[in-house]
């Protein structure tokens, strides 16, 4: 006898209150249970069909909605209902940035449980769209079908796609054609390729089978108008990738720094492949505010070039340099903080795991006329030790900007053998930064607090943290 099929639980009136990871709002049931809810906003109320329990909460999504909140919006790109990318373009943005702001607030009453009141409201962003500097591009052999599409019982035409992966969805590709991130020749570029690649029927990656020529399309641009295309091959077929290559070289003069790599590695990254140069440059230069910065394909850079500036500057502020400052500055990229801090102090000390980004750190420490900045390639929990202190000298000030899953505890070990007299954490990531100023507050107050958005309609949040050193 088969096992009956338990029937899953709906609970009603659950008021949404909050944004949450992946696009879900988050409420509370009159039961004071939690559940994170697909498909509603922070004011709507719903019935919610609870998909999975866990200890502490529920996940569901919307049964039906009993009433809508009033900062629903119309989402403006015709790819939101299947597309990952911009989660809450049915969210109003002011609305957005409220809610982001408690969630930075909310993290640190619970995980740091550190008084709130220091956090200065959130710097929300003049743009909203066509914001982003780097886009990244994925072709498959098979597009995504849309629920749309599979629910309106028409016959349904398979073709191959080149977008974006649908939410949570590795092998799957959303075939995207109008796209808001980032400027619009980045959509015409798209476009091209497409149109070149299936006109001459070039193969589209099997990510199942490992097949296909065409499989990542990496562009990026800067505010001085200088693009960046990376393109990425399944296969070293010489004859169709010159092709493609020159055809993108003929149609878009704009690019001017052209590159592909031939990957054949079960995974995308090119971090660890040889990028060969097609034509123009190896890098491409950003500027923010009188700091110029050469960009490599390898090299991380924030990917929102305005905010980006508004963000060192917060660090800035909250760094009070004076000339005489020794500084380190951890995670430092292709030594993007570094760089816009060396003119106002005595030396500063990067430290940065990706070698070609320490690379471009050097040449940009020439670029600017700096003298003053150290940069090392490694892991900062292992640089960093007192031996290192012993040889660059104590730090008046720490800069810190790990990448989300925050700083490994030997780092916050170190950092509190070190005892800087102040800490400036950077963080995209308000969970993992609240735990690392609880472990720091040991040594160290939070005095106060700066979140920025730098990424409208998701969920993410840059947030920056000034730590003092007690008085003990
Ligand atoms: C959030 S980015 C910040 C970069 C830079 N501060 C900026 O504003 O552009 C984090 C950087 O840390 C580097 N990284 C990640 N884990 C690392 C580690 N364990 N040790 C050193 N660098 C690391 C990444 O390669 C990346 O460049």
């Amino acid at each position: 006898m088969g096992r009956r099929k338990k029937r899953k639980r709906v609970v009603e009136d659950v008021e949404m209150t909050g944004i949450a990871d992946k696009g879900k709002a988050v409420g509370r049931a009159p039961s004071g249970e939690v559940l994170f809810v697909d498909g509603a906003v922070p004011g709507d109320v719903v019935d919610v069909l609870v998909l999975r329990k866990k200890k502490s909460f529920g996940q569901g999504i919307v049964q039906e909605f009993k009433s809508y909140s009033d900062d629903r919006v119309k989402p403006f790109c015709q790819h939101f209902d299947d597309c990952g990318g911009c989660k809450w373009q049915h969210l109003d943005y002011a609305a957005q940035i409220r809610h982001k702001h408690t969630t930075v607030v909310e993290a640190m009453r619970k995980i740091a449980k550190i008084p709130t009141e220091t956090i200065s409201l959130i710097k929300g962003c003049e743009e909203t769209r066509y914001y982003r500097n780097k886009v990244e591009y994925s072709f498959s052999n098979k597009r995504w079908i849309t629920e749309a599409e599979a629910a309106s019982g028409e016959e349904i035409q398979q073709h191959p796609a080149f977008g974006f992966h649908r939410a949570g969805a590795w092998d799957k590709i959303i075939d995207i054609h109008t796209c808001h991130l980032q400027d619009t020749l980045s959509d015409q570029i798209r476009n091209a390729v497409r149109e070149y690649t299936m006109k001459h029927e070039i193969t589209y990656y099997d990510p199942r089978a490992h097949k296909g020529m065409m499989r990542n399309m990496i562009v990026r641009n800067t505010s001085l108008g200088e693009w960046m295309l990376i393109l990425s091959f399944g296969e070293p077929k010489m004859e169709i990738i010159e092709g493609v290559m020159s055809y993108i070289k003929e149609s878009f003069p704009q690019i001017t720094s052209l590159q592909y790599v031939i990957n054949q590695k079960l995974n995308d990254t090119i971090l660890d492949q040889d990028i060969i140069l097609y034509s123009g440059e190896e890098y491409i230069i950003e500027k923010l505010g009188d700091c110029k910065y050469r960009i490599g394909p390898k090299s991380f850079f924030q990917t929102n070039s305005k905010q980006a500036k508004v963000l060192y500057d917060v660090v800035k502020d909250y760094a009070q340099l004076e000339p005489e400052m020794n500084v380190y500055d951890l995670y430092t990229g292709l030594g993007s903080i570094a760089l816009y801090l060396a003119k106002d102090c005595k030396q500063i000390v990067g430290i940065e795991e990706v070698e070609p980004a320490i690379i471009d750190a050097r040449t940009n420490a020439k670029l600017n006329e700096t003298e003053n900045s150290i940069f090392y390639a490694g892991d900062v929990k292992d640089v960093l030790t007192e031996g290192f202190r012993d040889l660059h000298g104590s730090p008046d000030i720490v800069i810190t900007d790990p990448p989300r899953a925050g700083m490994h505890k030997d780092v916050i070990e170190t950092l509190l053998k070190l005892s800087a007299p102040r800490i400036v954490y950077v963080s995209c990531n308000p969970g993992t930064q609240a735990r690392d100023i609880a472990l720091l507050s040991e040594k160290y107050d939070m005095v106060k607090m700066q979140p920025v958005d730098m990424f409208p309609h998701t969920h993410h949040i840059e947030n920056v943290a000034l730590l003092e050193l007690k008085n003990v």
